[in-house]
């Protein structure tokens, strides 16, 4: 099934597929994001780190959670990273084999991992917009949970959406998200609550909750309000019938 980016601004609850279908194909590799895309998912979500001059999607500073690999992902010659499997003898991608792949078919939720990530994000969007005529929105979201990397995200590119990525419940709750200008705000499923939500709407953020994996949490973030999940299974947020731990 093909599917389409929704504007994350938009009211429609958005289902984020955290590391592509994870749930289903290896984290962070192509097939379990067309694996996502197949499914159904309006967006996918990846981690990178830049590495010499290319964005390498994959979560974990060290390369033995995930792949063949061993030592950290930045301390690694691209060659040597390029030639790991990332499992099912898939490499670990860069991140613009992720906008080749997703192109007008989904969203990407590029989620800063690695320093000095900025600077080649926003110049890679830069070189992949013009198939995405005249906004970002709907096809580009940058997050971190690095604020200082999604300032400079905001300083070389203010038309880029960021989203703001927190853990714990800050006194002044969404307050971090609006000061860095993001259009949403990312936090825990162990810690949103009611207040939270209201506070970032109220600040006109949207409010994206990871990662949900059961429908008991689907079912609270929903009424809760928020305005959408990142999950593993996206069949949970697309049909809400399946249920995962
Ligand atoms: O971007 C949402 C989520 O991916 C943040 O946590 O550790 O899974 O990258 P993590
Ligand atoms: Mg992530």
């Amino acid at each position: 099934m093909k599917t389409k980016p929704v504007d994350p601004s938009s009211s429609e609850f958005i289902c984020l597929a955290h590391r592509g279908a994870s749930g289903h194909e290896p984290e962070n590799t192509l097939l379990a994001i067309e694996k996502a895309i197949t499914m159904g998912a309006p967006w996918i979500e990846v981690d990178v780190f830049a590495v010499e001059d290319e964005l390498v999607v994959i979560h974990d500073e060290r390369l033995e959670t995930t792949t063949n690999g061993t030592g950290c992902v930045m301390k690694r010659s691209l060659a040597y990273l390029r030639s790991l499997d990332a499992g099912k003898g898939q490499k670990i991608p860069l991140l613009r084999e992720v906008f080749d792949l997703t192109k007008g078919r989904a969203g990407v939720n590029v989620e800063l991992k690695g320093p000095g990530t900025a600077a080649p994000v926003v110049k890679l969007i830069g070189e992949y917009r013009h198939g995405h005529p005249g906004r970002y929105d709907g096809w580009v979201l940058v997050s971190s949970f690095n604020h200082r990397e999604l300032a400079k995200v905001r300083s070389l590119n203010p038309d880029i959406p960021i989203g703001a990525l927190g853990f714990g419940l800050p006194p002044k709750h969404a307050k971090f998200a609006q000061d860095l200008g993001a259009v949403s705000v990312h936090t825990s499923v162990a810690r949103v609550n009611r207040a939270f939500v209201n506070d970032a709407h109220r600040r006109g953020l949207k409010v994206f909750v990871y990662t949900v994996n059961r429908a008991d949490d689907l079912k609270r973030m929903r009424a809760m309000g928020v305005n959408g999940v990142f999950t593993n299974f996206p069949e949970l947020v697309l049909s809400g019938h399946h249920e995962h731990v």
